[in-house]
């Protein structure tokens, strides 16, 4: 059972819901703000490519990628991420640049073979059957699509070695892992792992 301190920080943070989510929102927004810019910067998408954003929280990267790709799906299970990145991106939604959806990495709902870039930041450790998550992630990439995966580096599910093989066991190639400094107080090293689909 979870205690009380797991179950705010699930409301403000895990899943956010509710007002208490409203303010984790406001704080992510602010605090993993570089990383989230740092990760699309990592994942380069061409104005020709089509980005799967996985829990995107108030939605600072899926701002990022779709001033860069063709198109940008953003895929999160909270109803209140979900309105926060509506917010923030309401005119690449307009212009058709971007679009939100309510999934998870294990049941993304996209189509098989149908984006080129994977994103997720600081999620991870919240899917609750990773290899099932990767699994799918690689379903919906296309052959030679490439993912980028960065969490905390202090609450990754499992050590790098783990997930490496996980990447590889759902059919990644050429998987890369790596640490990041954050440039500010508010966020801790970021762990980042980054690999392409065969
Ligand atoms: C800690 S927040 C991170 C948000 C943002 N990427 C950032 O770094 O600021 C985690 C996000 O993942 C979403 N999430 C939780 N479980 C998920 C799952 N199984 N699949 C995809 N997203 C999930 C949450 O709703 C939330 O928006």
């Amino acid at each position: 059972m979870q205690s009380f301190v797991q179950r705010l920080l699930t409301k403000g943070f895990g899943l956010p819901s509710g007002p208490l989510g409203r303010v984790g929102g406001r704080l992510m927004a602010h605090g993993n703000a570089a990383t989230e810019r740092h990760v699309v910067e990592l994942a380069g998408p061409t104005e020709q490519e089509v980005v799967l954003v996985v829990g995107p929280g108030p939605g600072v990267g899926l701002e990022a990628a779709a001033l860069r790709s063709a198109h940008v799906i953003g895929i999160d299970p909270s109803d209140v991420m979900l309105a926060m990145a509506r917010r923030r991106c309401a005119s690449l939604i307009d212009r058709g640049r971007l679009r939100l959806a309510v999934a998870t990495a294990a049941r993304t709902g996209e189509a098989d073979a149908s984006v080129d870039v994977v994103i997720s930041v600081n999620n991870l450790q919240l899917w609750p059957d990773v290899p099932a998550g990767l699994t799918e992630l690689h379903r919906v990439l296309r052959p030679g699509g490439r993912i980028l995966l960065a969490a905390h580096e202090k609450w990754l599910p499992t050590d790098l070695a783990t997930l490496t093989n996980a990447l590889e066991t759902a059919g990644f190639t050429s998987v890369r892992t790596r640490t990041w400094n954050p440039p500010t107080r508010m966020a801790s090293t970021s762990a980042l792992l980054s690999a392409v689909r065969v």
